[in-house]
């Protein structure tokens, strides 16, 4: 019994993986969880908070106290200036960012202008408001931004982009250049841009990230969507925000108060806690994940599975097309007896028929331990077909 609107989609992959994982005692390197929590001060103040009485709804746009540790952080790292009572809602992660600011935005037959290989719940929530993807794809092996294919993508009819840098699962951080076009295009043909800059501070090789509604002309159609989960290793808190200009961050809440109406009372005074008085855990996060994603991608190479190293996010995108295999999901069928490890295949993450069938996607936001293990299952397994 499903409702038209969710035709196509059964149990998202991730679900899939993780149980395949469970079931064959694989290391999981499928779904994007850290192994281990983010900062013990950021836990005491949920405690604190719990034990002091936040238990009850907190406002439907979130508390004071986080929205303004949010106006803080946009205007430390990237001079945004915020009015937290208006341009600032808290959602429950940023997927609930995603799923207000679809059905808050886009009517049923909107062009979107969309990112593929897609974060999963884009494609789910577009389907649901009965938009219109147009893909632009960020193909292999260097997964950049073809901007012939993206000027071709938006015409006059385009009402949204839908960005997403750095980008999951790809690890592409976009560059000036990419985004420059986008915001070009964007202002040309008077588009509104939703921006989700969820792996904002998890760059490496010394990328950065920069949001788009700082360029010239988006501040006022840019919706910029993010979240603790990432930046802290809570991503089990769920909670995320969406940021821009009132009537935009209005449209969010207007179809936020119909979902959750309000998010996660004693964790929001926590996550102010660790916007405002643990500033420096993503960039040291961002340097142990560095390091995790060179164990791993030195391991997948050796291992027959040429990569680009990710500029950013959890993950690295692998062809295992040289090791004979022609689709993503057998391999990941067949993984964990080969090897003992679980990823996930990207074939769904595309419209474009074809385009991720040889890729999977791996994860190395786990604890080094977990890596090195991974690494020396890797070492001993032959990935063949
Ligand atoms: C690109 C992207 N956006 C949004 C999310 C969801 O974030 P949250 O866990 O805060 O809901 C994820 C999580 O994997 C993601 O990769």
């Amino acid at each position: 019994m499903r409702a038209k609107r969710l035709e196509g989609f059964g149990t998202t992959i991730f679900s899939e993986m993780s149980a395949l994982a469970a079931r064959t005692g694989s290391v999981n390197l499928g779904q994007g969880m850290p192994d281990s929590s983010g900062p013990p001060s950021v836990i005491a103040a949920a405690v604190d908070a719990m034990e002091r009485g936040a238990n009850q709804y907190p406002p439907g746009n979130g508390i004071p106290a986080l929205r303004q540790a949010i106006a803080r952080h946009q205007q430390r790292h990237y001079g945004i200036v915020l009015d937290p009572e208006t341009e600032v809602v808290v959602t429950t992660g940023c997927t609930e960012a995603i799923a207000g600011a679809l059905l808050g935005l886009v009517d049923p037959g909107d062009e979107v202008v969309v990112l593929e290989p897609y974060f999963d719940s884009y494609v789910a929530m577009l389907q649901i408001v009965g938009a219109v993807r147009r893909p632009v794809t960020l193909r292999a092996p260097d997964f950049r931004l073809d901007l012939d294919e993206l000027r071709a993508a938006v015409s006059p009819h385009t009402r949204f982009m839908l960005v997403n840098t750095p980008h999951n699962p790809t690890g592409t951080v976009l560059t000036d250049a990419e985004l420059a076009t986008i915001a070009e295009l964007a202002v040309e043909n008077d588009v509104t841009v939703i921006s989700d800059e969820v792996y904002e501070h998890l760059t490496y090789d010394g990328w950065t990230h920069t949001p788009l509604s700082t360029l010239p002309g988006m501040a006022e159609r840019t919706l910029t969507l993010s979240s603790a989960g990432k930046s802290y290793s809570f991503t089990g808190w769920k909670v995320g925000w969406a940021t821009g200009p009132a009537d935009l961050v209005g449209a969010v809440l207007g179809a936020k108060q119909w979902l959750t109406y309000s998010t996660g009372a004693p964790l929001q005074p926590a996550v102010a806690h660790a916007l405002d008085h643990e500033p420096d855990f993503p960039r040291r996060l961002a340097r142990d994940l560095q390091g995790r994603r060179d164990l791993l991608c030195g391991a997948l190479e050796k291992a027959g599975l040429p990569l680009r190293l990710s500029a950013g996010t959890y993950f690295v995108m692998t062809d295992i097309s040289g090791l004979g295999w022609a689709d993503g999901l057998a391999f990941c069928r067949a993984l964990p007896e080969r090897a003992g490890i679980v990823a996930i295949p990207t074939q769904g993450f595309y419209d474009t028929p074809g385009v991720g069938r040889q890729l999977v996607r791996w994860s190395f936001c786990k604890d080094q331990t977990t890596i090195e293990e991974a690494v020396r299952r890797l070492e001993g397994a032959d990935l063949t077909c």
